[in-house]
């Protein structure tokens, strides 16, 4: 019930301006949240190579409208690029992308807007080491954001997609891209989804994840298992051990800010870990799945508010 107001509320522009005005926000975004600046990126990016971890990161941004706000996006991500390849940060880092920043849902031609932009980010990404994940977003857009992967894969070919269990679409998803070798990010899904697309209770779409994560082990693609469910973690250790796969054949990634105790154990345990570092000023969508996730993420923005 909370959840579902405050994925509604993660859409709303009453909702938006009403926790953007509340000065008090600023410190609890902070914790999921990198910085505003490309310098606060590239800094968050060091600290965590220097522990060991990889990343991946995005420029906050969605739902844009308008052709210029879709170019701005875009920029957005080249100047990031270039800053990492100055810091000496770039090589093996990801960005991750929101075909909705870069055009997706403008009128007419969005789509190709949105594909045209992510090839120039793609372009400018492996000039420099870096590879391109397209997240996912809600089950309107993914069939086109899967179409976009594939497109975009026949030129670069380490492009990623986002497959989110939660769908009951998506066995199907995998089993289109299970002989392609494409680099496969698995999450749960954090869109309120209806129940005619979806799995609605958190016991089927922990099942759905499992199976999924196993499907995906076995076949030839890149496995990116991004989840802080320390169930979900051990049973993909043991699938990718029954499927014979190295340590580098596959990558657990989680989000900036949590279970960072869990990211760095994993990382001294010999894991693979990336982290998911959003950055910007367009935080308001990121930071209300982040609390619709989480009941307790909402009790603590509520004790700052209450002694704000
Ligand atoms: P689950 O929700 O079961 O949580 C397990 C445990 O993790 C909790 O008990 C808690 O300890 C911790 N936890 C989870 N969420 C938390 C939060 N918000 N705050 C604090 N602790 C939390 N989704 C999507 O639809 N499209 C996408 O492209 C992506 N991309 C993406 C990238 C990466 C790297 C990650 C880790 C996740 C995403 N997601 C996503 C989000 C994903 O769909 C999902 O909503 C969250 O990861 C939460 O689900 P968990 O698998 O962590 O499990």
């Amino acid at each position: 019930m909370l959840s579902s107001t405050l994925n509604r509320a993660s859409r709303s522009v009453r909702a938006r301006r009403a926790v953007e005005s509340v000065p008090v926000t600023r410190r609890v975004v902070d914790r999921f949240v990198a910085g505003e600046s490309v310098p606060d990126a590239v800094e968050a990016t060091r600290t965590l190579r220097a522990s060991g971890r990889l990343v991946t990161i995005d420029v906050l941004g969605e739902d844009v409208h308008d052709l210029a706000g879709a170019r701005a996006t875009r920029d957005g991500y080249l100047t990031l690029l270039q800053a990492l390849a100055e810091d000496g940060s770039a090589e093996g880092a990801d960005v991750s992308l929101k075909l909705s920043a870069l055009g997706q849902a403008l009128p007419g031609s969005g789509a190709q807007v949105s594909v045209d932009h992510a090839r120039e980010i793609c372009a400018a990404a492996r000039a420099v080491g870096c590879t391109v994940t397209l997240d996912m977003e809600d089950h309107t857009t993914v069939e086109a954001t899967l179409l976009a992967g594939t497109t975009l894969r026949e030129e670069f070919p380490a492009t990623g997609n986002v497959l989110q269990s939660n769908l009951l679409r998506t066995p199907g998803d995998i089993a289109a891209l299970a002989g392609s070798g494409a680099r496969v990010r698995l999450v749960k899904g954090a869109y309120k989804e209806p129940a005619s697309v979806a799995h609605q209770r958190k016991d089927d779409v922990d099942r759905a994840y499992r199976r999924d994560v196993a499907s995906l082990m076995e076949s030839t693609c890149y496995p990116m298992v991004a989840t802080h469910d320390p169930v979900m973690v051990e049973a993909a250790t043991d699938l990718a051990s029954a499927s014979a796969r190295s340590a580098e054949a596959w990558e657990l990634q989680m989000l900036y800010g949590i279970r960072t105790d869990l990211q760095t154990a994993l990382v001294t345990e010999g894991r693979q870990m990336r982290v998911y570092v959003p950055f910007g000023t367009d935080w308001y969508g990121y930071f209300m799945r982040r609390l619709a996730e989480r009941p307790a993420n909402v009790a603590f923005f509520l004790r700052a508010l209450a002694h704000r």
